[in-house]
């Protein structure tokens, strides 16, 4: 039994960087998501130019929701350029005092004891597995976060890291439109190591682009939409859920009508030869 919600409610475009939403709109989202069985929210520092959380934070605690009630993951590492902070060139920092640091900075945003987990952005070329064990036994011995995992890390980076510490989670870009997970030994790896994968952009590039590729999967997806009974993003999303794998899709969208939909991809059982169907859409040529 997951510790996470089969859907996550991924936070990106929830305030400056996206929807805006004022703070009784996100209380209302939130609520909204949790009738709907999403119980997982998911941040990052960085987010709408590191104020995100904090409007989050404000929403939380307003909504009067029972902490434990929801999983709150959060990550860290990557020192963008913004308004809020001095930095010269956008990198990544994995120090154990930035890590520590920034953790504490996005518990006080997001006005909460703990966070149900913590991944690291990005892999760094210097990242130092030593430091940033000692930075992850520091926030568990602290209470300040509960498990610990990964974001768009290969698998050697992964074998990295989990030489000094446990990795629970790799949360990586999936979609029909970016497949490459799929076709190399990325998830082959997680299911191997018990390392669960959350999906980011699950719907790709689908809605946000005009190009050959998305007219090959639209002509591939109306007759498919007709044949389940609906609609292209659940289609997306069940794309994904076919993969033994067992994926959690991070969805960006703010839109009522379609958080509901996207929890209701769950049960569609895509048929094998319409999973291949898609995939030789998206790749523009059949399987060897
Ligand atoms: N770890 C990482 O490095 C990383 C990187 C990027 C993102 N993330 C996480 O992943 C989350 C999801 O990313 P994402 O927003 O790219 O995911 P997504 O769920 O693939 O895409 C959401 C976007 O698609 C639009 N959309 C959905 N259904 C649509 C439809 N039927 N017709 C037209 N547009 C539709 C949404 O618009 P509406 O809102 O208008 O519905 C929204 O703009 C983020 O919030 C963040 O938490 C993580």
């Amino acid at each position: 039994m997951s510790k996470y919600s089969k859907t996550i409610a991924g936070c990106m475009s929830w305030g400056q960087w996206g929807k805006k939403l004022s703070t009784p709109k996100m209380v209302d989202l939130i609520h909204f998501c949790i009738e709907n069985s999403i119980t997982t929210f998911d941040h990052a520092d960085i987010y709408g130019d590191y104020t995100t959380e904090a409007e989050f934070g404000k929403a939380l605690k307003e909504s009067h929701i029972v902490r434990e009630n929801i999983q709150l993951i959060s990550k860290c590492g990557i020192q963008y350029i913004g308004k809020s902070r001095s930095n010269k060139v956008k990198h990544y920092n994995y120090s154990k005092e930035y890590i520590v640091w920034s953790v504490e900075e996005s518990l006080k945003n997001l006005q909460t004891e703990y966070l149900d987990l913590l991944l690291l952005h990005r892999p760094s070329p210097l990242m130092n597995p030593k430091e940033v064990s000692e930075a992850i036994q520091q926030l568990k011995n602290e209470g300040k976060i509960r498990d610990f995992g990964l974001s768009n890390f290969t698998p050697s980076q992964t074998e990295l890291i989990k030489s000094k510490e446990e990795v629970l989670v790799n949360q990586i870009e999936v979609s029909l439109t970016q497949f490459s997970a799929m076709l190399d030994d990325s998830l082959q790896y997680m299911q191997l190591n018990k390392i669960q994968p959350m999906i980011w952009s699950p719907l790709g590039k689908y809605f946000k682009e005009k190009n050959d590729q998305n007219t090959r999967i639209k002509n591939e997806l109306e007759n498919l939409c007709k044949k389940y009974g609906v609609t292209e993003s659940q289609l997306l999303l069940a794309w994904l859920y076919k993969h033994p794998v067992n994926m959690i899709p991070v969805i960006g969208t703010t839109n009522k009508d379609r958080i509901i939909e996207s929890v209701k991809a769950q049960s569609i059982e895509l048929e094998l030869e319409d999973w291949f169907a898609l995939l030789v859409a998206s790749q523009g040529h059949k399987v060897p």
